[in-house]
Formats: C-alpha cells, structure tokens, sequence
C-alpha cells in the first residue's frame, strides 16, 4: 500500500470544492438561500423562473424590465434547428426522457471545440441554453406521448411553455404558478450537489457548455440525486392504497432499503423546499385524486420513517413531495426529473461562469492507493 500523500474522505464529505457566492444551503438551520434571498421569499405567488434567472446571473433582484428582457431572450433563444428537433423526437421514442434529454443537449453543441477561445460568450451561451433545455423538454414530453411537435407559442413564459407542451393543454394559472415555483427551488443548490459538481468538474477541462451540461444531466439522472423524484413516485404507486402505507414502509426500512426522498448530505433537519412545497400541494392537490393518494403516502413516509431516523438527523427532502405536485399539474412521472433538470440547467450554467470568473483550475484531486506494488511481470507463454 503507497498513501499517494493525500486526505481522504468518502464522498468528499466535509470537503469545500468552491467558492460560491450563488446560493447557501444552511443544513443545520434547515435554509436556502439564492443571492441572499430566502427561498420562501423567492417563491411568492407572483414569482417567475425568469425573475430568477435574472436574480442568479445579475447577483441582485430585477425590476421588471429585466425580467421582460429575460423573457424576450428567451423567447429568441429557445428556437431549435429542425434537425435538432427531429433528433430530440427520435430520442424520446427510444429511452428514458433524461436520456433522451441527454442526448438532445449533446446535440446543440457547435462543430468546434474549444471554449476557452470563446470564454467571453459564456453568458449568452449559458442564456441560450437554459431557453432551449426547457424547449427540448417539451419536445420529448410531446413525441413520448405519441404527438405532434407543437412548439413554444409567442409571448409565451418559460413555465407557460412547459405546462402546455409537456400536458397537452392550455395552463391555468394555478398550474405556471406551481410550475414555477418548482423550477424556481431546483434551480440550483450549492456548487457542491452532485450534477454541479460535475458540471464544475465539466468545466475545468475547458468543454463548452453543452458538454457541461449533459454532463449535470447524466449526475442528476441517478435516484440517489434527481431521480428521486420519479423513485418517491414509483413507490408511491407500488404502496397503493394510503392505508397500506405505514407497514409497508416500516417493512421496508426492516430491510435497510433506502426511501427515495429521504435523508440528505447536508440537511439534518427537514428540507426548507419541502415546506414550500408543502405549502402548494394545500392549493394544487384536489381530494379523491391519485396525486392525494400518493401525498397521503407521502405524509405517511414522514411520519413514520422520521420516527425512525429522525434522531439520526435523516428528514424529508425535496423529492418527497415534489413528485405529487407535479403529478397534481398533469406531469407524466417520467418527466419529473427532465424538468428538474430544466430547473438546475440554470444553477449550471451561473456555475460555470462564476467557476470561469474565479480562474477555472482544473479538477484532478488524488487518491490513496491499496493496489499491488511493483510485481515482477511474466511473459504470457510462462503463464
Ligand atoms: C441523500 C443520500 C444519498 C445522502 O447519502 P449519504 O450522506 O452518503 O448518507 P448514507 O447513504 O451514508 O446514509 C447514512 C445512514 O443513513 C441511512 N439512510 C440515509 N438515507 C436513508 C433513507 N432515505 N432511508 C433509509 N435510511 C437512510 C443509511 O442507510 C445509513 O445508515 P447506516 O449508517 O446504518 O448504514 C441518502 O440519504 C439517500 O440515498 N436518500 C435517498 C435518495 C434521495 O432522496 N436522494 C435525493 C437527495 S436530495
């Protein structure tokens, strides 16, 4: 065994990988905060993810001729190649939307690669993307469910566009506001999150944006991070009935499995965006529906795995509740976490220009070795 001189800890536990100054997640306290900005404030009914998108970028509240500005960007930027589109459609018919997401934003990057060339454009590039992530979104949703491409309507928020491409139908009010609100408390979460990590990581080596971007996507895709959405879901669903919950559960936790939604790095008490919402699924959830059912289930999890972990410092994170009020608002399960990734393309790319702002050095930490040691090598005929 050679210790390569190196520090050790698993999962880089307690390890700083940036400075940021973009949003705090205060475990102990249970807050987040954008820009300084609690999330309880941001998300106020008249919130938008563009008032947001400003917020992050600009590092101060916008007044509304900045969010219009966002909102004409937008409106400019989200256009896609008809090839691009194609692709995207192609996708969604033959994987999972995250992977066919993935593969879409691969698809948007230039023909060149060499960003650092290009560093001045990181802004606008970060800009773009994030109007045509939420497109391709709704791409997906609409060819995965057998329809026509129906593209973003003039005028049109970013929240409006994803409701309707992703349903089918026209958004009520109630539906945006939820929409984005949600878009708004995923948007990003410390530089030190698994898919910002990797976008940060991503970024180091200098890749345009796109890269960093399907990147953050393949890291948010697993169910110990994003896809904890979609898991709490499909439990839900495999629990059934809500009186069934509570032994189900507690079978479960018998067996050491680890409930999807549950726990958290950092948090040690309950997450602050599961109180928000908490808060909407009193609006948006209608009694006698599945989505109750499942936030009937939900509430039992609470209950009963907090009972049981509480002690530990283990609590409901976002993903316990958020998958009930998408699925309140008409969002297939398996589009959960593409929109969540619709949501944190914007914590990415803010990442990505404040890690090139501060130097961009390299990501290439060490590790401790337990391999062989030099070993006399043997010709394969002496084998
Ligand atoms: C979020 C998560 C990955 C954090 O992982 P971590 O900090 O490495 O913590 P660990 O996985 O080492 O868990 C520590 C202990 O708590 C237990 N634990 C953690 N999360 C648990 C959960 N959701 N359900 C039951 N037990 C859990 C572990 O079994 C472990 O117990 P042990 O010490 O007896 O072996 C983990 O809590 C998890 O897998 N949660 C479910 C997935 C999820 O909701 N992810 C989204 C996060 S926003």
């Amino acid at each position: 065994m050679a210790p390569d001189n190196q520090n050790f800890s698993e999962g880089l536990e307690g390890i700083a990988i940036a400075e940021s100054a973009i949003s705090l997640v205060e475990g102990e306290e249970g807050r987040l905060t954008y820009r300084g900005y609690s999330i309880e404030d941001i998300t106020s009914p008249e919130s938008t993810f563009e008032e947001i998108v400003a917020l992050l970028y600009d590092g101060t509240l916008p007044n509304s001729d900045r969010v219009n500005e966002i909102q004409q960007l937008f409106e400019k930027e989200r256009e896609l190649s008809d090839g691009q589109i194609e692709i995207a459609r192609r996708a969604a018919i033959e994987t999972h939307p995250m992977f066919a997401l993935q593969a879409a934003v691969a698809t948007l990057g230039p023909m060149d690669n060499d960003f650092e060339q290009k560093v001045d454009t990181v802004t606008d590039r970060g800009l773009s993307l994030i109007a045509k992530v939420g497109h391709l979104v709704g791409i997906i949703a609409q060819a995965a469910d057998g329809r026509e491409y129906s593209g973003p309507l003039k005028g049109e928020s970013h929240a409006s566009m994803l409701v309707r491409m992703i349903t089918g139908e026209t958004p009520t009010d109630l539906q945006v506001r939820v929409m984005n609100a949600l878009l708004i408390l995923q948007a990003d979460h410390s530089a030190g999150n698994a898919s910002t990590f990797t976008a940060r990581v991503v970024t180091s080596t200098k890749s345009e944006p796109e890269a960093v971007i399907s990147a953050g996507i393949g890291a948010l895709s697993g169910p110990a991070h994003g896809g904890a959405n979609e898991a709490s879901l499909r439990l839900f669903e495999r629990i059934g009935k809500p009186d069934e919950a509570e032994a189900k559960i507690t079978e479960l936790l018998d067996e050491k499995f680890k409930i999807p939604g549950f726990g958290h790095r950092v948090y040690h008490v309950k997450d602050p965006r599961s109180k928000v919402i908490q808060q909407l699924a009193t609006e948006v959830i209608t009694e006698n529906t599945l989505a109750s059912d499942h936030y009937e289930i939900a509430l039992t999890v609470e209950k009963v795995a907090t009972e049981r972990l509480g002690h530990r410092g283990l609590f409901p994170n976002v993903d316990l509740f958020s998958g009930c009020i998408f699925e309140a608002i008409g969002v297939p399960i398996d589009f959960f976490t593409p929109l969540f990734a619709a949501a944190r393309t914007l914590g990415w790319m803010v990442n990505m220009q404040e890690q090139w702002d501060s130097g961009n050095r390299i990501f290439r930490p060490g590790q401790i070795y337990v391999g062989e040691s030099y070993r006399e090598y043997t010709n394969i005929t002496d084998r």
